[in-house]
């Protein structure tokens, strides 16, 4: 069986085949995504997927560490890196150090994710400096919606200078990876052939050097919305709905439990 990847085994990916990325936030999940993935993602959209918040703003160092903890249990080869929630780093370097390294030490992760660029360097650099891996995450950046004003592709026109010096600033500080969310394609290329670190994009480029999708979008569990670039692999929502169906109406009919499911006095 092969080791567990390292942040330092994806980040000289750079260039080389893409780097399979997926989210999950329990452990059965995480299982069928190590067989495949080099990256699981405990992302903070577990706080939109599973407990049904309207945005990543409301997800908790305690929501994260417990579903850490479930994905750790899952993984045995693919690097687990979790999303640090918003309000646990940006204050100052120090929290950001002193939620990292809780979130790494409870869980067992292998890195941590933050949102932001320009303005996260010397959190990016304070953080590597103390052995704490960082995934930087530049373009649309959720748990910033307020400020951005909604969920809009990032780094258009005159805004590209701004979304690659993020990225520029993020490698720089010694990010060994960046997931660019939402930047048009020939964007994402630039910033992919002008940093040193792997990009793994999200609503991106076929270029970047992997990409990323929430596992319940792109399985069909998840179906509040469908962002175009979250392609559907499955439908599995669809699947749930018509089993549930089928065993109302059994349970209706008293068709179920039948023969084979009860127990007799003997055997
Ligand atoms: O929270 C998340 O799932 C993410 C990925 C979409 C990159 O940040
Ligand atoms: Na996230």
């Amino acid at each position: 069986r092969q080791r567990q990847l390292t942040a330092v085994d994806v980040q000289a990916r750079k260039g080389g085949a893409p780097l399979v990325c997926l989210t999950a936030y329990t452990t059965p999940v995480a299982r069928l995504a190590d067989a495949e993935c080099d990256v699981v993602l405990v992302g903070d959209s577990v706080g939109m997927v599973l407990h049904g918040l309207p945005s990543t703003l409301g997800v908790t160092m305690d929501m994260m560490i417990l579903h850490g903890q479930a994905v750790a249990r899952g993984l045995d080869r693919a690097l687990m890196v979790i999303d640090m929630p918003f309000g646990s780093y940006e204050e100052s370097p120090e929290q950001a150090f002193r939620n990292a390294a809780r979130l790494m030490r409870e869980t067992g992760a292998g890195a941590v994710k933050l949102e932001g660029g320009a303005a996260m360097a010397d959190t990016i650099r304070f953080l590597t400096a103390r052995s704490i891996p960082v995934m930087a995450h530049v373009g649309l950046t959720p748990q910033a919606i307020n400020t951005l004003g909604g969920y809009k592709v990032q780094g258009r026109g005159a805004d590209a200078d701004r979304v690659l010096t993020d990225a520029q600033a993020v490698a720089e500080a010694g990010a060994f990876s960046v997931v660019l969310e939402k930047v048009p394609a020939a964007l994402a290329d630039r910033i992919t052939e002008t940093v040193a670190i792997p990009t793994i994009g999200i609503g991106a480029s076929a270029g970047c050097d992997g990409q990323v999708l929430v596992i319940d979008d792109m399985l069909g569990l998840f179906t509040d919305f469908q962002p175009k670039f979250a392609k559907r692999y499955a439908e599995l929502g669809q699947g749930a709905q018509a089993a549930i169906a089928a065993y109302a109406e059994e349970v209706r009919a008293r068709r179920f439990p039948a023969a084979e499911h009860v127990f007799g006095d003997a055997t």
